[in-house]
């Protein structure tokens, strides 16, 4: 806690991609496992992203929705880039935006961390590659897979921006495909796809391209979550994704987020976030980014947040765990009351990394794990 931070200018509206936000927090994805099994948004879904747009965060970023058939790290994910899953990501925009919270529909393919018992799906990458956890075998995309993943990122992110949502953000981090098709720790190819860092760039390339050529003014809708460090010798870091960096910027970018880790790595995420690491992270990136970059990873108050504006570190701040331990955490901040703020335990149960078959849930009574089917959360 830094008691006696000024809040004010966390607190004062900010121009995002030219859209007025109220204050400059950010809801992070935060992913439930609620839809239905088949990709569609649930109620329950549209229910506790309002909630988080209650919070009176100015922008609300929904959990990883997958583009691929294949892309989703469980069968109780959010799909989106196909018509019949866009009247339940319509409702989903308009609940977030009656909050008067901007929103953000975050997309990915899990890629070679998919794991064929939750989703039901073959597991595919740039290249073979095992996750520890996982324990199978992910398959190296044949180039027409590429090219059609490439065009169903392009078709999420119409199809997002087409359900009004306000933003759309790339997974470029935590792992993912195409964090994996950046990172030489994933990516062992020999075609045109690998070997440099030029060639690992190109899946990134073709899809803005794709883009630009299909809708032009979607480039300037598109926020990103990059990778600060993936913690591995040749993993991603500020600096290696500085080409990503200068080809989304080009086309128009609107914001940036810094986050950190791979599913192998994800043991260390909570020392490196209590040590701040992941706004460092964000410091450095802002040092050559145009965009607005959101600072995130462990910050537990509105004061740390109000530190790290003032620090340089980020322009807007992104809470998930302190907003889903306490929803009236800016409420209370707000007032001067943060001392009434009920603190994150830390005790992980929230957390969707391991247990894809588990629905969120928080221990305390008084956060946003209210939102659960009939007779409590499935784990
Ligand atoms: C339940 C839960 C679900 C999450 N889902 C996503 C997700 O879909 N996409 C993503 O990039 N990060 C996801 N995260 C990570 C958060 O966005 C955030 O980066 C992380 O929790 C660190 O921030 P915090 O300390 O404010 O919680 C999730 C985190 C939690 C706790
Ligand atoms: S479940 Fe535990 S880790 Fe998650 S927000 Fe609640 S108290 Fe924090």
């Amino acid at each position: 806690m830094n008691a006696g931070e000024d809040l004010s200018p966390l607190l004062a509206p900010f121009r995002l991609g030219g859209l007025e936000m109220r204050n400059r927090i950010v809801c992070s994805p935060i992913s439930i496992n609620l839809a239905d099994g088949r990709g569609h948004v649930s109620d329950l879904v549209v229910q506790f992203y309002a909630m988080m747009g209650k919070t009176g965060v100015g922008m609300v970023t929904i959990g990883a929705s997958s583009v691929s058939p294949e892309g989703g790290s469980t069968n109780t994910g959010t799909h989106v880039g196909k018509p019949e899953f866009e009247p339940g990501l319509r409702r989903l925009a308009d609940a977030v935006r009656e909050t008067g919270a901007l929103s953000s529909l975050q997309i990915f393919h899990v890629g070679a961390q998919g794991n064929t018992a939750y989703s039901g799906q073959p597991v595919l990458g740039p290249s073979a590659y095992v996750c520890p956890d996982i324990g199978i075998m992910a398959h190296p995309l044949e180039p027409e897979d590429i090219a059609r993943i490439e065009d169903e990122f392009v078709d999420a992110v119409i199809s997002g921006l087409n359900c009004s949502f306000d933003f759309v953000e790339l997974h470029l981090a935590h792992g993912y495909l195409l964090h994996q098709f950046l990172s030489p720790y994933f990516n062992h190819r020999t075609d045109r796809y690998g070997g440099s860092p030029g060639n690992r760039l190109r899946i990134m390339e073709a899809i803005a391209e794709k883009l630009a050529r299909r809708e032009p003014a979607a480039l300037r809708r598109i926020g990103c979550r990059i990778s600060g460090n993936d913690f591995l010798p040749d993993g991603m870091t500020i600096e290696s994704n500085r080409p990503v960096v200068d080809l989304l910027e080009a086309l128009g970018c609107a914001y940036w987020v810094v986050s950190a880790g791979i599913y192998d790595t994800a043991k260390q995420k909570p020392i490196h976030m209590a040590r701040g690491d992941y706004w460092r992270y964000a410091g450095e990136l802002r040092r050559f980014a145009r965009a607005p970059v959101v600072a995130q990873g462990g910050i537990r108050s509105l004061e740390t947040g109000a530190r790290i504006l003032r620090d340089g570190q980020g322009d807007l701040i992104g809470l998930a765990q302190a907003l889903i331990a306490d929803p009236l955490i800016i409420e209370k901040s707000a007032a001067g009351r943060s001392s009434e703020v009920v603190p994150c335990l830390e005790c992980g149960r929230c957390r969707y990394l391991k247990r894809k078959d588990l629905t969120f849930d928080c221990v305390r009574p008084e956060g946003a794990g209210g939102v659960r089917p009939e007779g409590g959360g499935s784990g």
